[in-house]
């Protein structure tokens, strides 16, 4: 996207990163686990960041089968999976356990039965080898993923927005966090599947194995936005939160109404799904677009990002979309801010980006615990400091910017 500052960062990790000072400590080893939603994923991972191996076990064919994700099916896929996807990824890397300095595994935010079968697996595994214990939020991992690439200096903004989660926050270093905003109600990528479920993509022939966000992104390539003008939401709400229950709930309205026009069922595939996934994906697009713009202005005006080469990191599984990332690259250039974005790979969860956090964790001495102390998943976790109330009161109004891309 940034093909000079992207090589003048790559030129600089190789200087810091291929250093013999940090060379002396590159035998450190990572093994981390993700089992927050509905992948299982393992990956052993260098001080350097490099991958030496992984494995991931998707449920999401099964998941588009039973139409929803139903948390004691996830749990039962992550615990038939989770010793082989974990012995793979040792596997691949030549790596035995005993070479491991530490096991990074999420143990917060996530689905609590799908973080459960994790979280025992690792315990037994750090108890049985030994090794220090490294628990791990999942959205702190989204965050960090785009430095496992690059050598993005804190602080930067950064957007997740996933299946699960949206919020903006500055990143002020690996565990420190200021949150801006946050959903109100459902995340993004949750919005898009639903709306896919509701459109029965799973019937469309070039859709049947798609995510509902990958789905909706694809059909709307040939989509018409224009013939369902749907409103952006919280337009009179001057913070940095966000909401997309509305939005489906217009969607769903316009789907009621063109199946009574063209006489259909619910559940049969309607002639204008590429309108509608066309018309949805532009809208979520332009609420993330305006809520980041604000928390843009925001920052600046509280000298909050540095003021030369300030970044914003789009990551998270809705980070894939291309479409997305074009938004909001429109937001930065006005802004002068530089966008990054993960590879669309590690947008969407696996076991890498939380091996990668536990690099950064081991790096700093944070949060590395001996293998005996018990730890317990939480469902629910905000991620650092919760500041969207002074977002609010600071109440920034936005100049309008023009959205205009093709799909
Ligand atoms: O980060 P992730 O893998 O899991 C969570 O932590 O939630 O994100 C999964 C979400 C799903 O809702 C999926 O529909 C969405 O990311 N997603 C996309 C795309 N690829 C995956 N949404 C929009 N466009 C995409 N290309
Ligand atoms: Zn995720």
């Amino acid at each position: 996207m940034f093909p000079t500052k992207v090589k003048m960062l790559l030129q600089l990790r190789n200087t810091l990163w291929g250093c013999a000072s940090l060379k002396a400590h590159c035998s450190r080893l990572v093994l981390g686990i993700e089992t927050s939603c509905d992948d299982t994923g393992a990956a052993v991972m260098d001080e350097t960041g490099k991958i030496l191996g992984e494995s991931l076990h998707s449920q999401k064919e099964v998941h588009l089968r039973t139409g929803g994700i139903i948390p004691t099916v996830a749990q039962q896929l992550h615990r038939e999976n989770i010793e082989r996807v974990v012995q793979e990824a040792l596997e691949r890397s030549h790596v035995a356990p005993s070479r491991l300095s530490a096991v990074a595994t999420t143990v917060k935010p996530g689905l609590g039965l799908s973080l459960g079968i994790g979280l025992d697996f690792s315990r037994r595994f750090v108890r049985q080898h030994n090794k220090p214990f490294i628990p791990i939020h999942h959205m702190e991992a989204h965050a960090l993923t785009v430095r496992m690439h690059l050598p993005v200096p804190f602080p930067f903004l950064v957007l997740l927005v996933s299946g699960g989660h949206s919020l903006l926050a500055v990143a002020r270093g690996v565990d420190d966090f200021l949150l801006l905003g946050h959903s109100l109600d459902e995340a993004p990528g949750d919005t898009m599947d639903k709306v896919a479920r509701r459109l029965s993509l799973i019937k469309h022939p070039q859709c049947s194995t798609l995510s509902g966000g990958q789905a909706l992104e694809l059909l709307a390539k040939d989509g018409d936005r224009s013939r369902f003008p749907f409103r952006t939401p919280m337009g009179q709400t001057y913070d940095c939160c966000f909401s997309f229950a509305g939005l489906r709930n217009q969607v769903n309205m316009a789907i009621m109404k063109k199946e009574a026009e063209e006489g259909i069922e619910q559940g049969t595939l309607l002639s204008c799904v590429k309108d509608i996934a066309a018309a949805t994906q532009h809208t979520v697009a332009c609420h993330l677009a305006k809520r980041t713009h604000r928390a843009i202005v925001f920052c600046k005006e509280n000298g909050m990002l540095p003021s030369s080469n300030p970044i914003l990191v789009l990551s998270g599984g809705v980070a894939s979309n291309e479409y997305i990332r074009k938004t909001l690259s429109i937001i930065t250039e006005t802004t002068g801010l530089h966008l990054l974005c993960p590879p669309a790979k590690f947008c969407t969860d696996n076991g890498v980006m939380i091996a990668w956090n536990g690099v950064e964790r081991l790096r700093e001495g944070k949060g590395i615990l001996p293998p005996n102390v018990d730890v317990c998943y939480e469902p629910k976790a905000l991620l650092g400091v919760d500041m969207s109330a002074e977002v609010r009161a600071a109440a920034i109004r936005l100049p309008s910017v023009r959205i205009k891309i093709h799909n």
